[in-house]
């Protein structure tokens, strides 16, 4: 017997549904990026980070393929990481200083949460779901990150950069063919908060047919 509707949550039914949407709206307009710099310790907990996770597999996934994963990294294989920055540099630049190659190194030790978010472009699985689709799904489940690490009172942000694009990385990270590094997810606490940046209005994005 399938115990779906035991475990299905239920929606949120009016009037609490006014507190609940009002919630929500302020968790996603209050979110704001942190770079690594100005992530520190303490990080998430174990059961957060589990959070987290948890949110990402709430991502809408065409097909229920499951297109991306989360390399998380821990402390211990930070300089492993650091490793893969330097080389990343000295391949752009091989004139590159030692102080350069000691701040590359240096970016893999910021933030107390560190993972890799990683898309499944092509796979011989689902060729029905094109890699945008992927794309978006991945975007869904980190945004899903993102807002649930705000909710829980911490900073978060997104960096990318060349050295993603790197053999190092790929190697370091096992990525397997059809897969690429899209970003770093970093999370941890913050000191000081910047003014929300201006969104755009819905009306520079916005159109009717
Ligand atoms: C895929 C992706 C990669 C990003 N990489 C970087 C990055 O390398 N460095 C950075 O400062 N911000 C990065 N960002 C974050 C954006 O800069 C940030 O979201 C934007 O400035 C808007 O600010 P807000 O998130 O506070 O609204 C990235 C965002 C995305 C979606």
């Amino acid at each position: 017997m399938s115990t779906v509707t035991e475990r299905t949550p239920s929606a949120p039914a009016s009037p609490g549904a006014l507190a609940y949407a009002e919630l929500a709206a302020t968790i996603i307009q209050t979110r704001q990026q942190f770079g690594p710099k100005r992530l520190h310790e303490p990080g998430p907990s174990d059961a957060q980070v589990q959070a987290f996770f948890q949110a990402a597999a709430a991502a809408p996934d065409h097909g229920q393929i499951l297109p991306w994963r989360f390399v998380v990294v821990p402390a211990h294989r930070r300089d492993a990481l650091g490793d893969v920055f330097a080389a990343a540099l000295r391949e752009r630049d091989p004139n590159a200083n030692d102080h350069a190659l000691v701040e590359a190194r240096d970016k893999a030790h910021r933030a107390p949460f560190l993972a890799l978010a990683i898309v499944r472009e092509r796979a011989d699985d689902h060729p029905e779901i094109p890699a945008q689709e992927r794309l978006v799904s991945l975007g869904c489940a980190i945004q899903n990150i993102l807002l649930t690490a705000h909710a829980n009172g911490f900073g978060a942000g997104l960096v990318s950069g060349q050295a993603l694009d790197t053999g190092g990385m790929r190697r370091l990270f096992g990525l397997r063919d059809g897969e690429r590094a899209v970003c770093f997810l970093a999370a941890g606490s913050v000191q000081h908060r910047k003014p929300i940046r201006p969104r755009p209005r819905p009306e520079e994005f916005v159109s009717r047919l």
